[in-house]
């Protein structure tokens, strides 16, 4: 059974609600690192243990919302192993899951509608990776991040 991590901060706290229904509807597992209530947080400390569940491989997948995606996708992709991606429309949302193995959807709720966003959701959740040709392009990111890990 597939379980996915979320994180909102107050910029995507409505949109996550939405999402939270759509995903108890499809009964779909999930574990919420908040917020809990729309109330001002900064969207890093959301990110980080979002990007940490799926990069220990404890999450398949995340999901993580603000005003535009953007702030969360930059702080989950200094994780390693975490590609995350924002999707506003259905050809990338599909495509960096099937070419990128993506594990990390970034929605930015000032940006896309709820409709779109939950149709996103799905398309994200359902598309497979292709693997493949795609598979010797995705470890070149590994080798990217082992090259610049001063850990
Ligand atoms: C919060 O105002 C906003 O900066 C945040 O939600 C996000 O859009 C950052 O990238």
């Amino acid at each position: 059974m597939e379980l996915i991590a979320l994180g909102c901060d107050h910029g995507g706290f409505a949109l996550m609600e939405a999402v939270i229904k759509h995903l108890e509807q499809r009964g779909i597992e999930y574990k919420n690192f908040g917020v809990y209530e729309c109330k001002s947080v900064d969207y890093p400390d959301i990110a980080l243990p979002v990007a940490e569940m799926v990069a220990s491989g404890q999450a398949e997948k995340g999901i993580l919302i603000c005003g535009t995606g953007i702030g969360m996708s930059i702080a989950a992709n200094k994780v390693t192993g975490i590609r995350a991606s924002v999707c506003g429309e259905e050809f990338s949302t599909k495509f960096t899951r099937l070419h990128n193995d993506s594990n990390i959807l970034c929605l930015g709720a000032r940006v896309t509608g709820e409709g779109l966003a939950l149709s996103l959701v799905d398309l994200y959740i359902d598309t497979p990776f292709e693997g493949d040709r795609h598979t010797a392009r995705v470890e070149k990111i590994t080798e990217i991040e082992r090259k610049y890990s001063h850990e």
